[in-house]
């Protein structure tokens, strides 16, 4: 299948890159830091034959452009500006991985009338404490000084499960981590410090949502996903076995059959 590249201009001047794919009801898949489009390469080829498929790269990731600091929130109307713009008159499936699930909250908060589904992956709902704040306050300070690779590359056994280190899946987290400019590893920092706290809002939540954890996942645990997806009125979670923070690219055969699965029991 075809994957191609659609560039939109959204608020403040910033080029939006979204990789499209296939026909049907259109499912946006937003990716975790500091990745871009190429964690959802096997999502954009297998699900083509019978879904829209739309990647967005986040500010300052993969082709997308970056100027200055942004919220979250902002991300979340770079998502509306794309479903306008690809998907008019549509209501979207929206799945974020991480902090792309930290922009689909976002995004239903103020669109929730938009959504045909969520999907929650290896996410939170939680804001930062001051600790964590610290820590990213920290990151975006160290790769303006030093470079991304650095700071990144100690995440790769965070990201992954550790049997999946040397693999090919390994490979691919590395080529990301490595392409991935200073100026946007240190705004989405930013932007991720200052989010706001989406714990009280989940039992608000009527959009039919999918929770996926990975078991090995050491950045967003399974169990405390079990908790907070508890709160969710309308849910399905799915916890796949020894796959870490990036479930997508770990598993994709489980994490793909799990999501369309999902997707085709909502109606149309
Ligand atoms: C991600 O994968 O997007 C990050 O773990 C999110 C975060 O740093 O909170």
């Amino acid at each position: 299948m075809r994957i191609h590249e659609i560039s939109l201009i959204a608020a403040a001047g910033n080029t939006i890159s979204v990789k499209a794919s296939g026909q049907g009801a259109t499912v946006i898949f937003l990716h975790g830091f500091p990745l871009d489009h190429r964690m959802w390469l096997t999502q954009l080829n297998d699900m083509s034959d019978r879904f829209h498929c739309l990647a967005i790269e986040l500010r300052g990731f993969g082709s997308s452009s970056l100027d200055g600091d942004y919220s979250i929130q902002d991300l979340a109307e770079d998502v509306e500006q794309v479903r306008k713009h690809l998907a008019p008159n549509q209501k979207l499936h929206l799945v974020g991985l991480s902090m792309g699930g930290y922009v689909a909250l976002e995004y239903w908060r103020k669109y929730r009338q938009n959504l045909a589904s969520l999907t929650l992956a290896n996410t939170k709902p939680n804001a930062d404490d001051e600790d964590a704040k610290q820590q990213r306050l920290q990151m975006a300070d160290r790769v303006v000084r030093e470079g991304s690779w650095p700071a990144l590359q100690t995440m790769i056994s965070r990201l992954i499960a550790r049997d999946a280190v040397e693999s090919s899946v390994g490979q691919q987290l590395t080529e990301m981590l490595q392409t991935a400019s200073p100026s946007a590893v240190a705004a989405a920092q930013l932007a991720m410090a200052n989010r706001q706290d989406f714990s009280q809002q989940l039992p608000l939540i009527s959009s039919p949502c999918l929770v996926i954890a990975g078991s090995h996942d050491a950045i967003t645990p399974a169990e405390a996903t079990e908790q907070w997806a508890a709160s969710l009125p309308n849910h399905r979670l799915r916890i796949i076995q020894s796959a870490g923070h990036l479930t997508p690219m770990e598993s994709p055969e489980v994490f793909n059959a799990t999501l369309v699965e999902f997707l085709s029991a909502q109606p149309l």
